[in-house]
């Protein structure tokens, strides 16, 4: 009998130096440092220094890093954005758009070391461009010029809410930045690292990777939460909505369970507490009281069925980036946006020291048919 590892459970595919989890213990660790700790002291640039380079960044370098960062778009994409439907999802938007630069992009094949961190550079200012850009596009109105001297949490907040951020809110999109930007070999990690092993480009990886990071088991599931916080509506109704999701025949609620932790995934713990910050200091504390409740049941029920069931990342993003004016459509792009820096780190890796991904399927199927020609198949 061939051993089946359905999803790919407990499979190792290669070695990386990248990012390591312990899923027991809620432990995320990017190239040796604790997530809580990056996430309390680092910005995002930092952090994508640290993810590609190995090291954290001298000043110098960092400068140098953010001075190459661009949120410029060429015309042709902005007016793809424009001639697209209104109502599009701006995760197809955003993959249309990661898919197009390619076509103005001078060496897009290439996957030797300087030409892949090349389109890294340029596609961690582009990414949060497009999706601005259709997010302001939808609305009806112009995209918003970006600040050249800005990081890309401010930037971000800028160009989706075409007003300068405080430093307060620009401090915690950087740590929902940190957190989001790498996660070992999670499906969209592992889909874009399967499209590099055929040494195509790296557009084609990540296009690949935008396309599955927008499901909802995936990074999807943030908008999801808040479409379940949306439709319940009040803290009192969080119990049924839980106990008849669980009756129900999927049984699944958005925002809990994880391939890899078996207790609360460390993000989660941090934005929990990043959530009932800006509750307390905005004075709208209904998102984070229905997630707190929601939390509570889920608890619950999952500890009377032996299951271990915790919120993940997505579950407290959500009532952030409410909380920081986003609309929910939003919120998988801006997961996009910080992946970016792990998608690239492992394209890096991949091309380095390439082997092609090729596994195999047990075949189940009918066997020994024989061929009848169209005239006889009625
Ligand atoms: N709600 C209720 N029960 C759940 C949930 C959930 N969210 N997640 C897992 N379970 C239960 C399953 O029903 C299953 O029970 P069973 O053994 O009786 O069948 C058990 O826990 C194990 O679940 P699996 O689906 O086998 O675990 P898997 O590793 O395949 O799934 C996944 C992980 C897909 C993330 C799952 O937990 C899920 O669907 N969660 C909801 C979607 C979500 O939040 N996705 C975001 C994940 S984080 C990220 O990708 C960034």
């Amino acid at each position: 009998m061939d051993t089946i590892h359905r999803g790919l459970n407990g499979v190792n595919v290669d070695t990386s130096r990248i990012c390591s989890i312990d899923g027991e213990a809620g432990r995320l660790i990017y190239r040796g440092y604790d997530i809580t700790e990056l996430a309390d002291l680092a910005s995002f640039e930092e952090v994508v220094h640290l993810l590609w380079f190995g090291e954290l960044p001298t000043r110098s370098e960092l400068d140098a890093l953010r001075r190459t960062i661009a949120f410029d778009l060429p015309e042709p994409v902005l007016d793809m954005l424009a001639g697209l439907p209104k109502g599009t999802h701006p995760m197809h938007a955003l993959r249309t758009g990661v898919s197009m630069l390619s076509a103005f992009d001078d060496d897009p094949d290439g996957v030797d070391e300087s030409n892949v961190r090349r389109i890294g550079l340029s596609l961690l200012g582009r990414v949060p461009a497009l999706v601005a850009a259709h997010q302001r596009i939808q609305a009806g109105g112009a995209p918003v010029e970006p600040d050249p001297d800005a990081s890309v949490a401010s930037n971000l907040l800028r160009m989706v809410n075409g007003e300068t951020p405080t430093d307060a809110a620009v401090r915690v999109m950087d740590v929902a930045l940190v957190l989001h930007a790498e996660h070992g070999s999670n499906a969209s990690t592992f889909v874009g690292r399967a499209t590099a092993s055929t040494l195509t480009d790296a557009y084609s990886a990540i296009t690949a990777a935008v396309g599955s990071l927008k499901g909802p088991l995936h990074g999807g599931a943030n908008a999801a939460v808040m479409q379940a916080l949306e439709e319940i509506g009040s803290v009192e109704a969080v119990e049924k909505y839980v106990l008849d999701t669980l009756a129900s025949e999927k049984g699944r609620v958005m925002g809990f369970g994880h391939r890899v932790y078996r207790v609360m995934d460390p993000r989660a713990t941090i934005l929990k507490d990043v959530s009932r910050k800006l509750a307390e200091e905005s004075g709208d504390s209904k998102w984070f009281e229905m997630s707190l409740e929601m939390e509570r049941v889920m608890e619950r029920e999952m500890g009377a069925r032996g299951k271990q069931v915790a919120p993940n990342v997505d579950f407290f993003s959500a009532s952030v980036y409410r909380m920081l004016g986003f609309e929910k459509e939003t919120y998988t792009p801006i997961f996009a946006i910080a992946r970016v820096a792990g998608w690239m780190a492992h394209l890096f890796e991949q091309y380095a020291d390439n082997r092609l991904m090729r596994p195999r399927l047990v075949y189940e199927g009918e066997t020994g048919k024989a061929f009848a020609p169209i005239a006889q198949r009625g």
